[in-house]
């Protein structure tokens, strides 16, 4: 299991050691309750578990308009550092549902937020991604959510199309638009290319390279450890899965750049 972006020596310690890395997490995870885990089983990066979760679960009410009653899907739920924040915040008739490709993530969501909320349910799914799960046996780009067409009001996806490549991100757009109802609101990050990120990148700590595959990354012999897309092909992707972009992108900071509300720019739309 490749942990990324997470302190290096958690992630030295998991790939050194996956068994027993693995064999700690489970054990952990079934012997607690707390909902927010330790940082050394926070697989999805950063040290700031709680913080960035709350910017997230902020950035959904604030910009996309969650609401209590919501059915609300999280693509790529990781850990659960969204989900914690809507524990509370959903009433009995919302909805959330979340889904993954590392198994720990999954069943730590499962056995420490849906045991304690009956309207909450988390999947495993083994789709490849070189960077989370090298071994997965599905393809992202042909992958069909497993949902009914129209079945929730709020879709997204934090820091996950950053880590896929052009045909999964496509695909993804697509599944996002066929899963929710007319009006439904999707909000997802991405790294947007245009031209002023690229005035700044070169001086952030982003530093994208293009590639010759329609799109940018920052590690070349591992591209899905962090993907940056071009704006045009951004608006392209949204209409061919027939998503209308809600406002204008709302830049992050990951560049460098000003005026930005925080780290990775977000996209808002609305299902036609
Ligand atoms: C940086 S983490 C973000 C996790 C979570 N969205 C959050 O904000 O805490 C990226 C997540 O994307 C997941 N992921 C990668 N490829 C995926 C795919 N094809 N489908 C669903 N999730 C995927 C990883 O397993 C990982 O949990």
């Amino acid at each position: 299991m490749v942990i990324p972006n997470a302190r290096v020596e958690i992630r030295d310690f998991a790939v050194r050691h996956p068994r027993v890395y693995r064999i700690l997490f489970k054990l952990f995870c079934r012997l607690g309750t707390n909902p927010r885990p330790p940082q050394l089983f926070n697989f999805v990066g950063g040290e700031q578990y709680h913080e960035l979760g709350l910017g997230h679960f902020r950035n959904l009410c604030g910009i996309a308009g969650a609401v209590a009653d919501d059915r609300v899907l999280d693509v790529g739920c990781g850990i659960g550092r969204v989900a914690v924040h809507f524990m509370d915040y959903l009433n009995s008739a919302g909805r959330y549902d979340g889904f993954d490709i590392v198994a720990l993530g999954v069943d730590w969501c499962n056995r420490r937020i849906a045991r304690r909320r009956h309207n909450f349910r988390f999947r495993y799914v083994d789709l490849y991604n070189a960077e989370y799960n090298p071994s997965g046996q599905l393809d992202a780009a042909t992958f069909k959510f497993p949902y009914e067409d129209a079945c929730f009001s709020l879709v997204f996806a934090t820091s996950v199309l950053t880590h896929l490549l052009p045909g999964a991100a496509l695909n993804y757009l697509k599944e996002i638009s066929r899963v929710l109802e007319p009006g439904g609101r999707s909000l997802v990050t991405f790294f947007v290319i245009n031209s002023e990120s690229r005035r700044h990148m070169p001086a952030s700590a982003f530093d994208f390279q293009p590639t010759n595959g329609q799109f940018w990354t920052m590690v070349p012999d591992n591209p899905e450890a962090a993907i940056a897309f071009d704006e045009n092909l951004i608006r392209d992707m949204y209409r061919q899965a027939n998503l209308e972009l809600q406002s204008p992108i709302h830049y992050g900071s990951w560049s460098g750049r000003n005026g930005a509300v925080g780290g990775q720019d977000i996209v808002l739309a609305a299902k036609r």
